[in-house]
């Protein structure tokens, strides 16, 4: 059996490789599938044979690493249009592996690097959304009384989905370093598989103190493009502004698990069907909606909040329908929770900065950019009251910032209580 499948499947508590093969997929899928070995992973001790639940999961190891459950047939290349109105026609939504594919063909310069290292994290969503729906019955709710580099308590979560991306970018050999929310430096994969073209940000678990209580937390990714030639990639390549992003995105673990990413071209939203393993199209082209009275902010902290954030809170508060205030507030605690709802429903989300802590709290390159740049191509914007997020030039890996994101007018909007003129 394949030692990189029984590796994963015993490192993900799978179960027992049941057979394998050593060939291209049944149907033609590309070149990128050649070499490619099929495992069918099912759970050990097996289960009633005559269960209709039987779980299975497919994965496609391919030289380079997992790349991903495979879950339907593909349909043969044409061109990118007629593939995804074929898939539309059949009623069956394009999975995330074959949009990106279908997009990539955009590139002419694209050799698959950028669809493997997709692959990776949606197959790291898939297993992070499996364990956290099963979360108390495995062991992943709780801390693991660790505190990380943000002097935060380490949710058993947090660690488990932070080691599970760093191998599972690491395999894909087509990323030459990381950055973790949870990690104190940069993180480089082996020496032989540190050339890749790619450095990636993530924040694996956003909102992790919602685990413990079944509520909705999500993972946030950042993709930028190496600056260094080659070999092994160093802090430099992370430390980019937000406007350099080859790509961003996040998967929200709610009650349904989806994946919003954009590469710049658009915001486009997955559902994971979990019966199939497989994240399908639900949306091309996101945008805010005009409709955008609603605020959400951690508002307890406001006692310790300056000036201009106090002034706004008051104005959204008061009652004068003919500018749709009052506003309502919403607040779920997890960053990805909270501006997915604002980019369906309109709105904005802030977390100002304090006296005690003058740049708040989220993380500018594991959080902030990433739903920057996915803000700005939904139509929407995000600042540090003075600044676009996507500007600022970084200086460290963990470094905060004040944030507010959402719709194009409220972000406008808190920017005049942080400049010399108010709303009026
Ligand atoms: P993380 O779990 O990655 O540390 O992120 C939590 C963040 C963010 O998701 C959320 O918006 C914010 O912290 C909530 O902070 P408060 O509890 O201070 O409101
Ligand atoms: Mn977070
Ligand atoms: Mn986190």
């Amino acid at each position: 059996m394949h030692p990189q499948a029984l590796g994963l499947a015993a490192r993900l508590r799978l179960g027992r490789i049941v057979r394998h093969r050593n060939e291209t997929t049944p149907t033609e899928v590309g070149k990128e599938s050649r070499n490619a070995v099929f495992c069918c992973i099912a759970p050990d001790p097996p289960p009633d044979p005559h269960d209709s639940y039987y779980p299975q999961w497919t994965f496609a190891i391919t030289r380079a690493g997992p790349a991903g459950c495979v879950g339907i047939p593909e349909i043969g290349y044409r061109d990118r249009r007629d593939r995804l109105e074929e898939w539309a026609m059949a009623g069956m939504p394009p999975t995330l592996n074959q949009f990106i594919r279908a997009r990539q063909q955009d590139y002419p310069d694209a050799i698959g690097e950028f669809s493997e290292v997709m692959n990776a994290i949606a197959l790291g969503g898939k297993l992070i959304s499996r364990e956290i729906n099963l979360a108390g019955l495995v062991d992943a709710t709780g801390y693991t009384g660790r505190t990380n580099v943000q002097g935060e308590e380490v949710a058993k979560l947090d660690e488990w989905s932070n080691d599970l991306l760093v191998d599972l970018l690491g395999e894909t050999k087509c990323v030459c370093v990381m950055g973790s929310e949870e990690v104190e430096g940069p993180i480089v994969p082996p020496e032989s598989a540190s050339n890749g073209r790619y450095a990636v940000l993530f924040d694996p678990v956003d909102g992790s103190s919602n685990i413990d209580i079944a509520a909705p937390v999500g993972t946030i990714f950042s993709i930028q493009r190496r600056v260094t030639n080659s070999g092994a990639g160093h802090l430099e390549d992370l430390l980019q502004p937000g406007k350099n992003q080859a790509a961003a995105g996040y998967i929200l673990y709610g009650s349904s698990t989806m994946f919003v990413y954009t590469t710049g071209q658009g915001v486009h939203a997955f559902t994971l069907d979990p019966t199939m393993g497989e994240f399908h199209l639900t949306t091309e082209d996101l945008r805010f909606p005009e409709k955008s009275n609603v605020y959400s902010t951690n508002e307890g902290n406001a006692g310790t909040w300056r000036e201009p954030d106090l002034q706004w809170v008051d104005w959204i508060k008061q009652d004068d329908p003919g500018t749709g205030r009052p506003y309502s507030a919403r607040y779920i605690g997890a960053l990805v929770a909270d501006f997915h709802r604002i980019l369906l429903k309109g709105g904005i989300f802030a977390y100002p900065g304090n006296t005690a802590r003058p740049d708040g709290k989220l993380r500018l390159l594991y959080e902030c950019s990433p739903m920057a740049f996915i803000a700005e191509q939904a139509g929407g914007a995000a600042t540090n009251g003075t600044r676009r997020i996507l500007d600022i030039e970084p200086s460290g890996l963990h470094q905060r910032t004040p944030y507010y994101i959402g719709t194009a007018r409220e972000v406008e909007l808190i920017g005049r209580f942080h400049g010399s003129e108010g709303p009026g």
